[in-house]
């Protein structure tokens, strides 16, 4: 393999997945995966499939249905969870075990209640029995930064006798510096000698705002895989931002000798914003590579520069990142053949009876937006063609003025394909359209948040709504996009109420958290 080439590991559906208040279910978690595949990045970690049945799915049809990148799921280092993490995916073509241990004395000491020479037995364990059901495996001492160098480069060496194949160094707290954390992966290849026969990867969190700038530095001290998630979504401040990391190396890999990665990096801005839509996590309009304003320039100077060469005042080209890419496509003249080849152009194969339903979704926003843009395919696709097997919104009226409090009613398509109906006095119109879904379901869920955007710029912008509820101490998310903004939100609330409705009669237990995992070696479920 070229020695410059730097491996980008996804971990946008397994730490980013972790971030509080995002739940996503398998077929958005597909739909981000086939994605990531465009993107073109090296190995997607689809999930931690012990933590619920309802990740080893996910997992497991990413793994059968993503080509492209390897396909990897997370066990702590028990047998229980490395079996299920081979069960969910050795269907993919190329599947990848990453298991982990901690190596830091406080989480031996403190959380695990354990000893190092505990730790050498879980570690040595945990490769061998994932080295004999996968050839790709990846271990991680977890709170690596934090920990003892000379022990968790012991650590790795056992983890590398016993066939991993890729050892990555996390800094789990987000606590080193690029200079600091250079040093620790120089010193763990003296200490660790095996290291120069595998895959160096770094995993740096960003709670002091350092995660790029450390993944980078662990570049400079010859790591070759870095892991990162889309928009930096992660545990607590997140991990490295893929789309930063990716346009460092590509900006200035020449300063660096040329290091650089395989990314398609016009996909970044509709990755960005597919993560954003379905996670409900926004883009600061200022963040690095993918914000709105990142490419804009307010003041006279700026403009002027920029007008006359745009590289006085700008380092890339926004279309390097796929950021100018929404020129218009279709208006309400266009037929179904060309809606068609315009959402394959944004890689998306619709025929049949998901093509039909998208053409009649269409000519509705087409009859109410003058210029239909890529970037509100892009959400309707993402409104529309997933499978919708729970409640759906049939019709809704709502009245609203300044001098009665609103009233709405609604018709519910039932999951069993019945209709109900419910009405509701709210405080607003979309409180009445919720209450008035509760009602017709006759589920009492209880919105936790909700937040409406417009997907681009003008009057008749479509509308894209976010909720989050809650239901027997279940949290589901859920999104809707109309032209309408209670139609969008109706839309959200259902959506969510699916997913809670389905953790709830499932009875999934709280997801066990690889940051704080349990006592081990019992496997949690
Ligand atoms: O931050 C961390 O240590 C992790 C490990 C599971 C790799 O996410
Ligand atoms: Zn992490």
């Amino acid at each position: 393999m070229d020695d410059n080439r730097v491996l980008i590991f996804d971990t946008t559906l397994r730490d980013g997945e972790q971030s509080p208040g995002i739940s996503l279910n398998t077929a958005e978690k597909l739909e981000i995966a086939h994605q990531l595949a465009r993107l073109n990045v090296d190995v997607i970690e689809a999930g931690f499939p012990i933590a619920s049945p309802g990740d080893f799915e996910a997992v497991q049809a990413i793994a059968r249905q993503v080509q492209g990148p390897v396909i990897a799921g997370l066990a702590r280092a028990n047998p229980g969870d490395i079996d299920r993490a081979w069960e969910a995916v050795r269907d993919s073509e190329r599947p990848r075990i990453h298991t982990f241990v901690s190596t830091s004395d406080i989480h031996i000491e403190h959380q695990m209640q354990n000893t190092r020479e505990d730790v050498r037995g879980l570690a040595r364990a945990a490769v061998a029995q994932a080295r004999a059901l996968c050839d790709d495996v990846e271990f991680s001492p977890m709170d690596a930064t934090r920990a003892d160098i000379e022990f968790t480069a012991e650590i790795c060496q056992i983890a590398i006798d016993e066939g991993a194949t890729t050892i990555n160094i996390p800094d789990t707290v987000g606590y080193t510096m690029p200079d600091e954390y250079t040093r620790y992966l120089e010193q763990l290849y003296a200490f660790a000698p095996g290291l120069s026969g595998v895959v160096l990867s770094t995993h740096c969190h960003d709670d002091l705002g350092l995660a790029v700038a450390n993944s980078f530095a662990g570049v400079l001290a010859g790591a070759r895989q870095v892991e990162c998630a889309i928009n930096g979504i992660g545990e607590r401040a997140g991990n490295a931002a893929l789309e930063e990391i990716v346009m460092l190396l590509s900006t200035r890999g020449d300063a660096v000798g040329g290091l650089h990665t395989g990314i398609v990096t016009t996909e970044l801005a509709r990755t960005s914003r597919l993560v954003s839509r379905l996670t409900g996590y926004l883009i600061q309009p200022n963040k690095a590579i993918v914000g709105r304003n990142a490419f804009a320039h307010e003041s006279g100077i700026h403009q002027d520069g920029v007008l006359k060469e745009r590289t006085t005042f700008e380092i890339m080209d926004a279309t390097t990142v796929g950021l100018e890419a929404n020129q218009l496509v279709l208006g309400k003249h266009s037929g179904r053949h060309a809606l068609k080849q315009a959402l394959e152009e944004l890689g998306y194969s619709v025929d049949g009876q998901a093509l039909n339903t998208a053409f009649k979704r269409f000519k509705d926003i087409a009859d109410k937006k003058k210029q239909v843009t890529a970037m509100d395919l892009e959400a309707l696709v993402t409104d529309e063609l997933r499978e919708e097997t729970g409640y759906a919104l049939e019709s809704f009226n709502v009245e609203a003025s300044s001098v009665r409090p609103p009233h709405a009613s609604v018709q519910v398509r039932m999951p069993d394909g019945s209709l109900a109906q419910g009405s509701f006095t709210g405080d607003g119109p979309i409180d009445a359209v919720f209450h008035a879904i509760n009602a017709a379901t006759g589920v009492d869920a209880r919105l936790r948040e909700y937040r409406v955007d417009a997907v681009s710029e003008g009057q008749d912008a479509l509308g894209d709504v976010n909720v989050v509820l809650e239901l027997d101490g279940h949290s589901a998310t859920g999104q809707g996009v109309a032209t309408d903004i209670i139609e969008a939100s109706g839309r959200a609330y259902l959506r969510a109420l699916t997913l809670a409705v389905a953790k709830a009669t499932r009875g999934d237990a709280p997801r066990p958290k690889p940051e704080v995992p349990e006592p081990l070696p019992s496997p949690a479920t």
